[in-house]
């Protein structure tokens, strides 16, 4: 597969979950989209833009299991998050519900719109390994109060690379009558999806990591409920060129002239992967991702974050390094000297992450990727780590 590729080859890239390129025809599909672009920026911004954004959007939604009328573009994850905080109305004492293993800056994001608000977050620690689905659910409810405005979980998390049971965990808000928002980058082709059915009120998606359409293509779906309290993150005409009905998606149809090409490439990404076969790509890059984690586990001496099962890691896998890892105080911005290593002796590409006090590494294994890699990553942290 890894022909369909256009990765450096001196390169190890093991980290499609934070940055997921291309396969040939994505990209290819892409350049077409500009190419028409540049050839009569008018007709194809203002003639045809719309129609095939509906149609990509119309694709998508058959493939997650919404109704297109529920989805918008967005750049990515991050916009989507953005939006639902930004529209979410909020007092004083308001509390907003995370869990410990959300991504930084949607921790960030809501700690700075509870602070505008004079709200607040409360976060759920999760159990240490994930093993059952009622205990994680338990731990998050456990958290939650009358002040309680709505929960923020991943479905696939970012440090830990762990499922969360998002079923259950929706089943039950409905219940209580709390709003969910589901920060989903890493679970579109990862994990199956029907967001209908889940129930939730919003899902994020980027399609640059595992469905590897282009940079910057993502999308929010908004149950029907939020359609109209939404604010969008940029005001602009908010209407169609040529007068079609009005919908609340308007407003995010347009946001000021842009390159629509990342958008438009996600119908070729979803043809790429089902030609493949959907499931046959979760198969084999899970198989990849644990027989990876086996040996990582076996090599490194810790333990798992969960029970070996397809339910509670996909395509990516975190294993927590040994102890005498050296873990930093506070965040630099600066990648760990593991990773650099890694990267400057070694030429990998793999994120190591603080989580939970501890270091560790995340693998990513998409099609591209393969046993000799995981080999590779294992002799480099032999000699790294003795
Ligand atoms: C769980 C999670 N949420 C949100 C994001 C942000 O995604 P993006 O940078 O595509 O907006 C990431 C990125 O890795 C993530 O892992």
């Amino acid at each position: 597969m890894k022909s369909l590729w256009t990765l450096d080859p001196n390169i190890t890239y093991l980290n499609h979950g934070s940055f997921g390129p291309s396969p040939l025809p994505v990209q290819q599909a892409q350049r077409e989209w500009m190419q028409k672009l540049e050839a009569n920026p008018m007709n194809f911004l203002v003639r045809e833009r719309e129609t095939c954004i509906d149609n990509t959007l119309q694709q998508l939604a058959e493939f997650v299991g919404a109704r297109a009328t529920d989805l918008v573009p967005v750049r990515n994850a991050t916009v989507g998050m953005n939006i639902v905080a930004n529209s979410l109305p909020l007092a004083e004492n308001d509390e907003i519900l995370l869990t410990d293993h959300e991504y930084g800056a949607v921790q960030r994001l809501w700690q700075k719109r509870t602070a505008a608000a004079g709200a607040k977050i409360t976060i759920a620690s999760l159990p240490a390994v994930f093993q059952d689905a009622d205990t994680i659910v338990e731990a998050i409810f456990s958290r939650v109060t009358e002040r309680t405005r709505l929960i923020v979980v991943s479905h696939v998390t970012s440090s830990t690379a762990l499922v969360l049971p998002v079923e259950q965990i929706c089943r039950r808000a409905r219940k209580e009558k709390i709003p969910v928002v589901i920060d989903g980058p890493h679970a579109i082709a990862m994990r199956p999806l029907r967001l209908q059915q889940l129930g939730c009120d919003f899902y994020t998606v980027s399609c640059h990591k595992w469905l590897s359409a282009g940079f910057g293509s993502g999308f929010l779906y908004v149950h029907p409920r939020w359609q109209h309290k939404l604010d969008p993150p940029i005001v602009s005409w908010g209407g169609t060129p040529y007068g079609r009905p009005r919908t609340w998606q308007d407003e995010y149809l347009w946001l000021g002239t842009d390159d629509p090409a990342p958008f438009l490439s996600i119908s070729a990404a979803l043809d790429f992967l089902q030609e493949f076969g959907i499931d046959r790509f979760r198969h084999e890059t899970h198989e990849l991702a644990a027989r990876a984690r086996q040996q990582l586990l076996d090599q490194l001496e810790t333990a798992p974050l969960s029970t070996d099962s397809i339910d509670w890691y996909g395509s990516m896998v975190t294993v927590p390094l040994p102890e005498t890892v050296e873990v930093p105080d506070s965040w630099t911005g600066k990648p760990h000297p593991l990773q650099e290593n890694l990267w400057k002796k070694h030429r990998i590409e793999i994120p190591i992450i603080k989580w939970n006090h501890r270091m560790n590494i995340r693998v990513s294994c998409h099609l591209y990727n393969s046993q000799e890699e995981i080999d590779r990553l294992l002799q480099a942290l032999r000699t790294e780590l003795g």
